[in-house]
This record gives structure tokens, C-alpha cells and sequence, in this order.
């Protein structure tokens, strides 16, 4: 069950839809917040410094890129142990899906059962998540993604916009998935790979 007063990190364009999807919701979005506060409103919502952040309130993480999601977290839980992190869950599931804390799937999702999501992970519009797959602490789903069954993305993994995960493939840990990219096979821990069938660019 979502609350009724949440407070977003990040403050740009994914913040910005991350507020209309609570707004939707019936959630009031109390702040951004990020390493830039400024103090100034951004639609109507105050912008505040991270280091700000008031004690005992929900928060979301509405920041794509993985490793600075990481770091925004970090700062958040240091400067404020009460902190609880909320979901955000805006496609119908069908099956069994368990899910962390912090889980953000926007619109347009399809995710059948049996499906694995850690904590901090974004699941961008128009996604489609297969049976039987996990998806591991932090990692970002770009807009449009097929992941098929049995195949498994570690932490903190960027899969870009469009890109496809054929079945039972292994995403190690912060590899980073090119726009586009038809993944056919496993791919090892920091690897960037792109194209089709994608291959290793770094
Ligand atoms: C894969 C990616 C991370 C590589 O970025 P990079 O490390 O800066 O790499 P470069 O742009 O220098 O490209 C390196 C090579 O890979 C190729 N390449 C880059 N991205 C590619 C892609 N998506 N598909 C195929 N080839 C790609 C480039 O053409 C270049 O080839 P060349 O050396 O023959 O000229 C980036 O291009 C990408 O696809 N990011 C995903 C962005 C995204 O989806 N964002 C969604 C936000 S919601």
C-alpha cells in the first residue's frame, strides 16, 4: 500500500513523471530532492537539497542512471536512518511478482509471474518482463524493453531504450545494454555491449 505523502529523489524529467503517476495515484508529492536543491518550485513542488530531507517521510528514487542512484540512496540512508523507501506500481501484474523496496513500474508494463525485482529499480514505460525472470538492486529498464523468461539482469545494470533479452541469458553486474541491442548470450560483470546480436564495445 502506497502513502499518502511521498517525497521524490531526483528532480528532472524522470521526477517529473514519477510525480504524475502518484499524482494519479491520489499521492501527494511533497519535494524533489537532490544534490542541487535550489529551493525554488518545479511544478508547483518545492526542490530541496537531499541533505534536507525531512525525517520520517517516504521516499521514491526517480533517477535513471544506476551508479548515481546508488550514491543518492547512500546519501539519503547516512543523513537519515528513519527513512522508507515507498513503490510505485503503475501496470497490472498478472502473476506472482515479489518485489522490493523502492520499485518504480511505469505504465505500459506487462509482467507475467513468478518475477524477482530487488530494491531502487526502475521499470520505464512500455516494458515487457517475461515468467520466471529477477532483476537485481538498482538496476534501470529503459522505455521498451523485452526481457524473456528465465533470464537474469544483475545490480545495478542499464538496459537501454528498445533493447531486447532473448530467454535464460545472465546479465552480470553493472553492464550496461545499448539502445536497441538483441542480447543472445551471457554477459559478464562491467561489460558494455550493443548492437545485434550484441557484442562487447568497451
Ligand atoms: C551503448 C552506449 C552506452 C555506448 O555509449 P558510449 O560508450 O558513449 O559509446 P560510443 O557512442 O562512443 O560508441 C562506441 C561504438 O559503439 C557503437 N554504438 C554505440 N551505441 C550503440 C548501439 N546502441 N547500438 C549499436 N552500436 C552502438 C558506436 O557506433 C561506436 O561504434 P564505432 O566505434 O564503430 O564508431 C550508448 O550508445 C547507448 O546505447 N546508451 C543507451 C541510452 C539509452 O537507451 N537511454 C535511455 C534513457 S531513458
Amino acid at each position: 500500500m502506497i502513502s499518502r505523502n511521498v517525497g521524490i529523489i531526483g528532480a528532472g524529467r524522470m521526477a517529473a513523471e514519477t510525480a504524475n503517476y502518484l499524482k494519479a495515484q491520489g499521492v501527494q508529492v511533497s519535494f524533489f530532492a537532490d544534490e542541487y536543491g535550489k529551493g525554488q518550485e518545479k511544478d508547483n513542488i518545492p526542490h530541496i537539497d537531499i541533505l534536507r530531507i525531512p525525517r520520517d517521510i517516504d521516499l521514491i528514487i526517480a533517477v535513471g542512471d544506476p551508479s548515481l542512484k546508488k550514491k543518492l540512496v547512500a546519501l539519503v540512508r547516512k543523513n537519515n536512518n528513519k527513512v522508507r523507501f515507498i513503490s510505485c506500481i503503475c501496470s497490472e501484474a498478472s502473476g506472482k511478482i515479489y518485489l522490493g523496496d523502492d520499485v518504480t513500474i511505469a505504465p505500459g508494463c506487462n509482467l507475467t509471474t513468478d518475477i524477482k525485482v530487488g530494491s531502487h529499480v526502475i521499470i520505464n514505460i512500455g516494458c515487457n518482463i517475461s515468467h520466471d525472470v529477477e532483476i537485481e538492486d538498482f538496476t534501470y529498464v529503459s522505455p521498451g524493453v523485452n526481457i524473456a523468461g528465465y533470464s537474469k539482469i544483475g545490480k545495478g545494470v542499464m538496459i537501454g531504450v528498445g533493447a531486447t533479452v532473448i530467454d535464460r541469458v545472465k546479465i552480470g553486474d553493472n553492464v550496461i545494454i545499448g539502445a536497441g541491442a538483441v542480447v543472445i548470450k551471457d554477459v559478464p560483470s562491467g561489460d558494455t555491449v550493443a548492437g545485434v546480436p550484441a557484442r562487447s564495445i568497451k
